[in-house]
């Protein structure tokens, strides 16, 4: 199975002044935890990083530094998530059937959560990683009045990775161009393009390191998974 990381955001929400994936944790770069997951997963046997050409410096020591047995691209990343993957999905190799989709700011994911994805979307077309949401979500409007409670039975947090077969999703990227849709995910494409999305029980630690209050988090986690 091959396998895309989103690695070209500037981590503005992290307020850090480069990008949050190479700041340290737990005296290794954050990539570097996504990679070793990934390295460790029995199904992915490709590895692309979309990233931005002044990181690829930064991104190669982390790779010699791991010594993946796995074969790593990195591949030029976009303005936004959406172009990274788009241009991800266009530097896989020809015989890239389906495709895990896992962003790089996800570093405690573990080598389970990708084997069960990828399991998973031997059976399907579609897939995302979430969980039940466990606050009460409300939708509010410009003046900060609630307007709605939906039913929170119904209500899961997206997480990656997320799978897709290749050809469709390559198609589903192609209508987002054309018509301008921006979207958060690539599921979201794929429910635009009216296709099923499946969803795989995430891991309650599968955080998106996107603050500093994460970063301390997920140094919390990784120091008790050692222990
Ligand atoms: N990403 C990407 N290309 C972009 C923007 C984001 O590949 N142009 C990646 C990030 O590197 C990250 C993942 O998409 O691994 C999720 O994005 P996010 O958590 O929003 O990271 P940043 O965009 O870096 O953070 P911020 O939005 O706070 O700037
Ligand atoms: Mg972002």
């Amino acid at each position: 199975m091959h396998l895309l990381i989103p690695a070209a955001g500037s981590g503005r929400r992290m307020g850090s002044q480069r990008n949050k994936l190479l700041l340290s944790l737990l005296g290794k770069p954050l990539l570097s935890w996504t990679l070793a997951a990934a390295e460790d997963s029995q199904h992915i046997s490709w590895i692309g990083i979309m990233g931005q050409k002044e990181d690829f410096p930064d991104f190669q020591a982390i790779l010699v530094d791991l010594s993946l047995t796995k074969p790593v691209e990195l591949i030029q990343g976009g303005a936004t998530r959406q172009e990274s993957v788009y241009n991800g999905l266009q530097a896989l190799p020809p015989d890239a059937d389906r495709v895990l989709i896992h962003d790089g700011a996800r570093c405690l994911a573990t080598p389970d959560l990708f084997d069960r994805s990828a399991e998973a979307l031997l059976g399907c077309q579609g897939l995302i990683v979430a969980i039940p949401v466990k606050d009460t979500i409300k939708v509010v409007d410009e003046s900060r009045i609630v307007r709605d409670t939906p039913d929170r039975s119904n209500l899961w947090a997206a997480q990656t990775p997320q799978g897709f077969e290749v050809k469709l999703l390559k198609q589903c990227h192609a209508e987002g161009r054309e018509k301008g849709w921006e979207v958060t995910d690539d599921a979201a494409l794929f429910e635009k393009c009216g296709l099923p999305v499946r969803i795989v029980e995430g891991e309650e630690t599968n955080l998106k390191v996107t603050t500093p209050v994460d970063l301390s988090v997920a140094e919390f986690i990784l120091r008790q998974r050692n222990k």
